[in-house]
């Protein structure tokens, strides 16, 4: 299967490394010259988003997955009336997985406006911070406060399984919920060809110590900015 999946930047790689376990030929777009997307306005997201899938269709793909959690929540049903080819988002089976559970959940504002998780606390410092390489324990623990003892803790923005070990280095007694996870195994797309191209609006030295690691296979990797004005 050809996949094409995208996110506002590295988040989406987390669930492209979940992804992996099944092989396939991923089609990935990080759009990282436009982050954050998580204070974009509904009809931005829409602009950005659609150059986006009009690639990855252009790419051939049999399928889009959209790797990001601002999007998903807020676009999700404009960007399946849009297009014919199948588009899944990345929170619909964490929601189904997480049906009666109670959780708290780590979001962007706009994913947290939406109102699509329980216990929403707005991040806004985490992205920018884990796209430049900055360190981020000063703003995880603070937000992190907010979270009771031994609570499940949705990881509500694809960014932030980045930081697993920093979280439960500070917070050894909280269950993760990892979104790329669920997805993954809830689409179960086994193939036996691994293929992997990326695409980044902006590639520089920073995304590259980003990227790798967390990808540990071979890649091709292009600087491609679809969002850019001429
Ligand atoms: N990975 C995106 C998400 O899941 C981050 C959005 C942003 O760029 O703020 O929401």
């Amino acid at each position: 299967m050809k996949i094409g999946i995208f996110d506002s930047g590295i988040g989406g790689l987390t669930v492209l490394k979940e992804l992996l376990k099944y092989k396939n030929e991923y089609y990935y777009y990080g759009d990282n010259i436009n982050i954050p997307y998580g204070t974009k306005t509904k009809h931005e997201l829409q602009i950005l988003a659609s150059k986006i899938i009009e690639f990855l269709i252009s790419k051939n793909v049999d399928m889009i997955i959209i790797a990001c959690g601002t999007i998903s929540s807020n676009i999700y049903e404009y960007l399946k009336n849009k297009y014919d080819i199948p588009i899944y988002d990345i929170i619909s089976p964490t929601l189904n997985y997480l049906k009666d559970k109670s959780y708290y959940t780590f979001a962007t504002p706009m994913t947290c406006r939406s109102k699509i998780f329980n216990n929403a606390i707005e991040c806004p410092l985490l992205v920018p911070l884990i796209e430049n390489g900055k360190n981020v324990t000063d703003a995880l623990k603070e937000y992190l406060n907010k979270i009771p003892t031994n609570s499940n803790l949705v990881l509500g923005c694809t960014h932030y399984p980045i930081l697993t070990h920093e979280i439960l280095n500070i917070r050894p007694d909280l269950n993760l919920i990892n979104m790329g996870k669920i997805l993954g195994e809830s689409l179960n797309l086994n193939s036996n060809k691994l293929k992997i191209r990326l695409y980044f609006s902006k590639v520089d030295i920073n995304l590259l110590d980003n990227i790798n690691k967390i990808i540990k296979y071979d890649y091709q990797l292009e600087e491609l900015c679809l969002n850019c004005q001429k």
